[in-house]
């Protein structure tokens, strides 16, 4: 079920900046953008119905974590704004994670982040006294995930073979860290090609600065479409 528009890192300070960055697209083009907490603390939820009143389909990437209850009442605001697609952190535990979906409901997709890919295992035993390997812990979260019917994760491109072969291929796998070939790596450590994510089964690739901070972004978001949908 791989989505075919790369999803765009909005990751701008204020709506100006992205109502200018969208101006950069002919009005028919529909576009799969994320919003993070950055723009939609800043913004607060008008960013989200300008983008949706430009007809473009967003991820709202706010990753929640609190009590069930909390987090249901929350989801239904964002299904209200008609997200297309969000998430919450698989350690708020699976009835967080079936509480979300409640509020949410069907229609947009709900992801759950494992472990962030800025933790280290060794941060991992020493902060979350989890005792196993990284992986394990991913995996782990990824069933606890599959339990609580959420639709999938967010992973780095390394972890989607394991997921799928464990949980399906139905079970969706997001992956941020796209760099096309000759882009600047900027703060990403570990980071595949658009057409290595494709190959590796990847259903979404979230995509940044490759394409907000290029000279020519219309020409860059084409090409990596085009990398991104090759056979
Ligand atoms: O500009 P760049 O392509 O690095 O942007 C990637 C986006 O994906 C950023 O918004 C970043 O916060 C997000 N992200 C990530 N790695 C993760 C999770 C989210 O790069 N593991």
């Amino acid at each position: 079920m791989r989505e075919k528009r790369p999803i765009i890192a909005l990751d701008f300070p204020n709506a100006e900046a992205v109502k200018q960055f969208l101006k950069l697209f002919p009005a028919e083009e529909k576009l799969f953008v994320k919003i993070g907490m950055e723009l939609y603390y800043s913004s607060g939820p008008d960013i989200i119905r300008l983008v949706k009143n430009l007809g473009h389909s967003v991820f709202l990437d706010l990753k929640l974590h609190d009590i069930p209850n909390t987090v249901k009442s929350a989801m239904a605001a964002l299904a209200e704004l008609g997200v297309d697609m969000t998430n919450v952190h698989a350690a708020g535990g699976v009835e967080m994670m079936k509480a979300a979906r409640e509020g949410l409901g069907f229609g947009p997709k709900l992801l759950a982040v494992t472990q962030l890919t800025s933790t280290s295992e060794e941060q991992m035993r020493a902060d979350q006294n989890i005792q196993t390997s990284l992986v394990e812990s991913v995996t782990h979260y990824a069933q606890q995930t599959a339990i609580a019917g959420l639709d999938g994760v967010v992973c780095s491109a390394q972890e989607v073979k394991g997921i799928k072969s464990l949980l399906g291929e139905d079970f969706l796998c997001l992956t941020p860290g796209i760099r096309p070939i000759g882009s600047s790596k900027g703060d990403q450590k570990r980071v595949v090609t658009p057409d290595e994510a494709r190959s590796i089964g990847s259903d979404y690739m979230v995509i940044g600065r490759p394409i907000t901070q290029a000279d020519d972004p219309l020409r860059a978001y084409y090409a990596v479409y085009t990398a991104w949908n090759a056979l």
